[in-house]
């Protein structure tokens, strides 16, 4: 298969990661003889510096000519503390979204044996917890109407976000949620908080109209708060969960932490053009130019990016590798165990490049 990649490396410990990211998509390709060409472009903090536009046009452009975004992440302190700020990074990120019409975000859950005692939760609640976050990732409060803070004709300063979802926005994203359940233990969780959102109770009205369509999955419906607190006393009990856009981005910080280590979890947004693949944690500036960030996420993200053009070997051999990787304490430091000797980013990357190479087929 030919694979035209643009590299989005972005910020902070990005074109660290991004690095080794591009090492093993390049060493399973050569692997499984698929031609893949790369592009890079510029995005977030680093765009803004160069060109004044965290998403330029130009890194649009190469995006849409591409197969499959490699994204790795956006942000600078030096933007955090000053929301007077005309552009910032994140900005960058949301207008690529939008312009990909990314409206499916899928936020993979998974834990990992030997990382279990990293958890801050017990042992047996979180051994063996696998869900999928559906986060819809174009509408709700990120991208309807919106007024900055301004002092009102009573004199007061006010501001607003407006949490807007139409009947096909929420149809489209629910269709995902079923297609993922169905391919797993067919168990679908709506989160919404329909006794108070009219927004909500829309999602809801088009879950349960829906749901006849899929009688092979179950479906239930929970509230926001309550999910919250679930998936802390029992995360167990959930297979794939779906929800609007500003719960989806709370949500997923609170299940990443659950297993244990951020920098391990993977996650692929699609819709009506390019896909991006792309880990869930930032862009650790404090960790940049240390040779310490986890790669894993991000090679992670190469195994979805496999895997969605279904060359589901591509992706097995990957998650193979990074099993191996932490089964022989070939970890970087947050995760390393006692006494283990160090790896940083790059030698668990060129481990994981190694492993790949040697695997006899
Ligand atoms: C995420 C991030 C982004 C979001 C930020 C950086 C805009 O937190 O991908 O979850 O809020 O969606
Ligand atoms: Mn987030």
């Amino acid at each position: 298969m030919k694979l035209k990649i643009a590299v989005l490396a972005g910020d902070g410990i990005g074109p660290e990661i991004m690095e080794q990211g591009v090492a093993v998509l390049s060493a399973v390709a050569e692997k499984f003889g698929h031609e893949v060409t790369y592009k890079e472009a510029l995005c977030g903090a680093h765009a803004i510096d160069e060109v004044g536009d965290p998403f330029p046009e130009e890194t649009y452009q190469i995006c849409k000519e591409a197969d499959a975004v490699l994204f790795a992440s956006v942000g600078d302190p030096k933007f955090d503390n000053n929301p007077s700020a005309k552009v910032r990074p994140e900005q960058g990120l949301l207008a690529m979204r939008k312009k990909l019409g990314l409206f499916a975000n899928i936020r993979p859950v998974e834990t990992f044996d030997c990382l279990v005692h990293k958890s801050p939760l017990k042992d047996e609640l979180v051994r063996g917890a696998d869900f999928v976050c559906i986060r819809e990732l174009t509408g709700g409060m990120y991208f309807g109407k919106k007024q900055e803070p301004t002092v009102n004709a009573e004199g007061v300063e006010d501001a607003l976000d407006t949490n807007y979802y139409s009947r096909p926005e929420v149809e489209r994203i629910l269709r995902v949620g079923y297609q993922y359940a169905r391919q797993r233990r067919k168990h679908l969780t709506v989160v919404d908080k329909a006794n108070v959102l009219a927004s909500s109770r829309l999602w809801r009205k088009v879950a349960q109209e829906m749901m006849g369509e899929y009688p092979d999955v179950v479906t239930d419906f929970m509230y926001v708060d309550n999910a919250a607190m679930r998936m802390i006393q029992d995360p167990k009990f959930f297979d794939v969960m779906v929800t609007e856009n500003t719960f989806g981005d709370i949500l997923t910080d609170e299940g990443s932490c659950i297993t244990g280590s951020m920098g391990l979890l993977p996650s692929a947004s699609t819709g009506s053009s390019t896909p991006v693949f792309e880990p869930i944690h930032g862009s650790w500036p404090q960790g940049k130019g240390l040779n310490i960030a986890n790669p894993l996420a991000q090679i992670l993200s190469v195994a979805m990016l496999f895997e969605y053009f279904d060359l589901k070997e591509e992706g097995k051999l990957i998650r193979e590798a990074v099993n191996a990787s932490l089964d022989q304490n070939v970890r970087t430091p947050e995760i390393q165990v006692e006494g283990g000797a160090k790896y940083g980013t790059k030698e668990v990357g060129a481990w994981i490049v190694e492993y790949v190479r040697n695997k006899k087929m």
